[in-house]
This record gives C-alpha cells, sequence and structure tokens, in this order.
C-alpha cells in the first residue's frame, strides 16, 4: 500500500510499504478515505520527537471498514467509522473511567500509560496517512458513522472527530468553562480553533483568542471569537481590558512546548505564564498543547530536559487549578458526532485544503512554515477530494 513515511527531520515520502493487515483477532482494517496533518504531526516531521524513520505518519483517521478479525462482534465490513488518535483497550483501570488516553494495556512499554496511531513514543502503531489502517481492539476504537459519511464533503466534519474537535472540546472541560464564563485561548491553529468553537457551543460571555497569523485570527471571529494580535498588543493587557481588569474565568492553552514569540524565538513558558497572568484568581486553566519528558532539540538547558520556567508562585497566590494532557477522545467523540448530525457544530469550517495523499511531503511544508490560508489539510489516499477549493 501507499503510506507517508517518516525519513528523518522535515523529510516524509509518500512511498510502498507492506500492507496493514488484522494481525489479533480484536482488529479492524480500515480504508482510508480522510486522514489530517495535525499540529502534533509537526513535532514529529521537524524532528523534535524520538519518532524512528520508517514509521508511517498520521492519527486523524477516518475511512470504510474492509475485514474485521474473528473476535469482533459490532463493527462490520461497509461500516464508515472515525477512529480516536488514541489507541486504547476498553476495559483497563483508565479507560473503565473514560481515561482512554492514558490507557494502561495498548502501549507495551508499562512504564508509558497511553497510545496513539503513527505517533513518537506511543506505542508501536502505524498511521493512517495509508491506503490502510489496522485499527485494534475495533469494537471500541471504531465510532461508526451516519450514512451520509460515504459523501467526501461531510467527512470534512466527521474526521475532526479523530482529534481536533474532542481535543479544544478537552481544554474547555479541563479549564472548567460554564455558560457566561470569559475565556482566553492562546493559540489559533486548528485546536484553538475548536476550542473558540466548543466555547460557543458552551456559550460563553465572551471568547477571546490569542495568536499573530491574522489568517487564523479572522477563522476564530467566524465562531464569535475576539482575535488579540500578540504581534500588535500586549496580550495579557488586552484581556485585562476586555475584562475590566479581573483577567478571563478560564484560559485554554492551545500551542504547546514551542511557543515562540512572534518573532520566532522559541520559549515553552512563554504561553502558561501569559495564562496565569491573563486569568482571574481563583480561575481554572486547561492545557492541551503538547509538552514533553524532554526535548534535546530545546532552545535552553531546562527546555532540553522538558523543564518549564514556570511563575508557580503567581500561579499558587492566584489559587488557580490547572488540568494537563492527551484528550481521552473516546470520552466525547459520540456526543460531538451528534452535535454535528444534527448541525449544531461544524468544526470544518477551518480545512483550507483537501489533497491527495501524493501531495502530502508539500502540503506538510506549507502547514509547517504556517503560510497564509494553510489552516488544515486533509489528506485523501484513495486520490478523492482532489479540489483544494472547500
Ligand atoms: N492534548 C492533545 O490530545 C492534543 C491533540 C492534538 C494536538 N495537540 C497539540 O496542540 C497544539 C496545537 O495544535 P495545532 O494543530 O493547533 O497546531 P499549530 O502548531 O498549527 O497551532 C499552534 C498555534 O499557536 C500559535 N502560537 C505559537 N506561539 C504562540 C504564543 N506564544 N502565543 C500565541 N500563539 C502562539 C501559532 O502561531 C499557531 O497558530 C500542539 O502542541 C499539538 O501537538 C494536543
Ligand atoms: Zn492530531
Ligand atoms: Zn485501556
Amino acid at each position: 500500500m501507499k503510506a507517508l513515511v517518516y525519513e528523518g527531520p522535515r523529510r516524509v515520502a509518500v512511498k510502498d510499504v507492506p500492507d496493514a493487515r488484522i494481525e489479533r483477532s480484536t482488529d479492524v482494517l480500515v480504508r482510508i478515505t480522510s486522514t489530517n496533518i495535525c499540529g502534533s504531526d509537526l513535532h514529529m516531521y521537524e524532528g523534535r520527537t524520538d519518532m524512528q524513520p520508517g514509521r508511517v505518519l498520521g492519527h486523524e483517521n477516518l475511512g470504510e471498514v474492509v475485514e474485521v478479525g474473528d473476535g469482533v462482534d459490532q463493527v462490520q465490513v461497509g461500516d464508515m467509522v472515525v477512529m480516536p488518535f488514541n489507541v486504547a483497550c476498553g476495559f483497563c483501570e483508565n479507560c473503565e473511567q473514560g481515561l482512554t488516553a492514558f490507557c494502561l494495556l495498548s502501549n507495551p512499554d508499562p512504564k508509558i500509560g497511553g497510545a496513539a496511531f503513527g505517533f513518537a513514543d506511543m506505542g508501536p502503531y502505524q498511521g493512517g496517512q495509508a491506503e490502510l489502517l489496522r485499527v485494534p481492539y475495533g469494537d471500541f476504537n471504531c465510532l461508526k458513522l451516519p450514512e451520509d459519511a460515504r459523501d467526501v464533503r461531510k467527512q470534512r466534519d466527521y474526521v475532526m472527530l479523530a482529534d481536533i474537535f474532542p481535543t479544544g472540546w478537552h481544554a474547555t472541560q479541563l479549564a472548567c468553562v460554564q455558560p457566561g464564563d470569559n475565556v482566553v485561548i492562546y493559540g489559533g491553529g486548528p485546536v484553538g480553533q475548536m476550542a473558540a468553537l466548543s466555547c460557543k457551543i458552551k456559550t460563553t460571555a465572551q471568547t477571546m483568542i490569542v495568536d499573530r497569523h491574522p489568517d487564523r485570527l479572522a477563522l476564530a471571529e467566524k465562531v464569535g471569537a475576539i482575535p488579540i494580535n500578540d504581534a500588535e498588543c500586549d496580550p495579557v493587557e488586552r484581556v485585562m481590558e476586555l475584562t475590566n481588569g479581573k483577567g478571563a474565568d478560564r484560559g485554554c492553552e492551545c500551542i504547546g512546548y514551542q511557543a515562540h514569540d512572534p518573532q520566532g524565538h522559541e520559549d515553552p513558558s512563554m504561553a502558561l505564564n501569559r495564562l496565569v497572568n491573563s486569568v482571574r484568581f481563583a480561575g481554572t486553566i486547561g492545557v492541551v498543547g503538547v509538552y514533553v519528558p524532554q526535548d534535546p532539540g530545546g532552545a535552553n538547558d531546562l527546555a532540553k530536559q522538558g523543564k518549564v520556567g514556570f511563575d508557580f508562585g503567581m500561579f499558587w497566590f492566584k489559587g488557580q487549578t490547572m488540568g494537563t494532557g492527551q484528550c481521552n477522545v473516546k470520552n466525547y467523540n459520540r456526543r460531538l458526532l451528534d452535535l454535528i448530525s444534527a448541525g449544531k457544530a461544524k468544526p470544518s469550517y477551518i480545512v483550507s485544503h483537501e489533497l491527495p495523499l501524493t501531495e502530502a511531503p508539500n502540503a506538510y511544508q506549507h502547514f509547517d512554515s504556517r503560510e497564509p490560508g494553510w489552516t488544515k489539510v486533509i489528506l485523501h489516499p484513495d486520490g478523492g477530494g482532489s479540489n483544494p477549493s472547500v
């Protein structure tokens, strides 16, 4: 089959690799029709993880079931399904509680809780930027989609259920966002956009979003967010102005350890400390941007060890609470699917490009440079949807 293979920093290629296949009786085999490039793929693409060359990328996957193992009960050949980026067993102590991002069985390394498709340090599973994907624990990890999912245009919304829509939602859950809250989101990439959409669904009073890319800020305005361009103003001061000097009730971090200033100087503490200063006393913060235990490519000695110069004194003094971590996609995807089906959420508003898989190396380059107009890329391994105008 054709698949997008990681070859080294900023080098990916579409290659022929052995077909994905059923390996255990609980596996499901999916022919991928839509698969996204994610901001998390860029950490790997840039060589800022220990991703092994030769592995297939892609963890935001949707397609049609083509084969099921003998032990699979409810998923059937022909079903259209979307998979969480997490690979989870469904029956360990953490999965039982909905904490599927920290599954205790799916990662063969007993020191690591949680696994994912095509991801550094998250188990041996191949990604879905490929013609075929093996889905372990298929009954648990496949979410069946309605019939209209056969329409590639509808897949634009449904494929966001694999990761970023639930992850944006998770940021607002970790931050305890309630109707009427003032919320500040740092990062206007796909995840920040989905946090803004989640705030709209939860009916916040004001949703403020901080970034420096005018196209991304303009996109967030479409779902009612107030844009704050940190290349033009001090974002903390702006949040204070908009909240009568009180600070936002809730804050969402949707950037991660490669946070930088508008000139490109990296500082993994930057967004976290701005959040502490933008959020009110006793406010709550959700951090879904990825931070890593080691970062040999980090900007300073602290960062290289995965450590952050966090303003803990101010955080403590303000009595704030922070939630962190990978999203438990399975915990939210069915309800968010219902919102899409009912026409109450249309996450596809961020899609800028739909391309055949063969265009993936080119697309990685553009998306990695955060070029204007490259907000979210969907790849079609079956070649469908090659029209970039959506
Ligand atoms: N927790 C999870 O389960 C999960 C899931 C998906 C993605 N992620 C992570 O979420 C983060 C965002 O993903 P994305 O797809 O939106 O990626 P992205 O890189 O496209 O978006 C990040 C945005 O942050 C902006 N930014 C950088 N530094 C900033 C700063 N100091 N202040 C304000 N904005 C700043 C960038 O301009 C960019 O628009 C990544 O770290 C990704 O790995 C986490
Ligand atoms: Zn992702
Ligand atoms: Zn589990």
